[in-house]
């Protein structure tokens, strides 16, 4: 399984020449790599420049940073899994703790976004993690299976292998504290173990699991090797071309 870069952009460059620049340095960067699966995701209005025209690449790709859950209608403000589907977009991030803390997303209504993502053959990217306070209180694993639950119920067994996990501990989250690789690996373990139990063995086993929290070019190699990771979600090291060229040919050395 090659692994997956996910860059999350966020709510950054803030003007039209800055995200083409951006785009261009990366894609221009990451031509010759074919061993590692780059997601770019910038704010929904970039992406209507930059997918036009579809670059004629394998990497990068394209991801949304989230979507809403209805197809159509009277929703001021928001954008449907239909529209990102065909601008030709293939992934979306949903559940962002930015998300969670600062516009209290629920996991009822991650649920019903990730719902809505699969409906339209998106690939949900579904992040989860613990806040500093309940690693404290020793919460971690209790909250992750939680969110997992909720986030996951009614959706069916087959689809289980079109999503992708993201393990974000929120204390890491833009902090320059990344977690360490064993300390995610045991998380991911755990992961596994409790999608092995809803979805049964044989439809969660190939599901990615991938780490996110102050990855950069200099760590990025211990989550994929030493921690087993599938990949990396990647915010600040994202902006900058250079670190995140670097941080995409230190993955695809193998
Ligand atoms: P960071 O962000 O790399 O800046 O910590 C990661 C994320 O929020 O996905």
């Amino acid at each position: 399984m090659k692994p997956l870069i996910v860059a999350n952009w966020k709510c950054n460059l803030t003007t039209l020449i800055e995200a083409k620049l951006l785009f261009n340095s990366v894609a221009n960067g990451i031509k010759n790599i074919k061993n590692a699966e780059v997601v770019i995701c910038p704010p929904f209005i970039w992406l209507v420049y930059l997918l036009n025209p579809k670059p004629f690449t394998l990497n990068p790709k394209f991801g949304g940073q989230d979507c809403f859950w209805e197809e159509k209608g009277a929703y001021t403000g928001e954008i449907s899994p239909s529209m990102l589907r065909g601008l030709g977009v293939e992934y979306v991030i949903i559940g962002h703790s930015e998300r969670r803390r600062l516009l209290n997303e629920t996991d009822e209504m991650v649920n019903k976004k990730l719902k809505a993502v699969l409906r339209r053959k998106l690939k949900p990217i579904f992040c989860i993690g613990e806040t500093q306070e309940e690693k404290e209180k020793g919460e971690t694993i209790e909250v992750i299976k939680s969110q997992i639950k909720k986030g996951l119920e009614g959706i069916p067994k087959k689809e289980i292998k079109n999503i992708v996990i993201a393990y974000e501990p929120v204390w890491a989250i833009g902090t320059g504290k990344s977690c360490l690789p064993d300390e995610a690996m045991t998380v991911s373990l755990s992961i596994r173990k409790f999608l092995a139990k809803i979805f049964g063995p044989a439809n969660s086993k190939n599901i990615k699991i991938i780490y996110g929290g102050s990855v950069n070019s200099q760590n990025v190699k211990s989550y994929i090797s030493e921690a087993g990771m599938d990949g990396v979600l990647v915010g600040e090291a994202s902006l900058d071309p250079k670190e995140f060229i670097n941080l995409v040919k230190n993955v695809s050395k193998g």
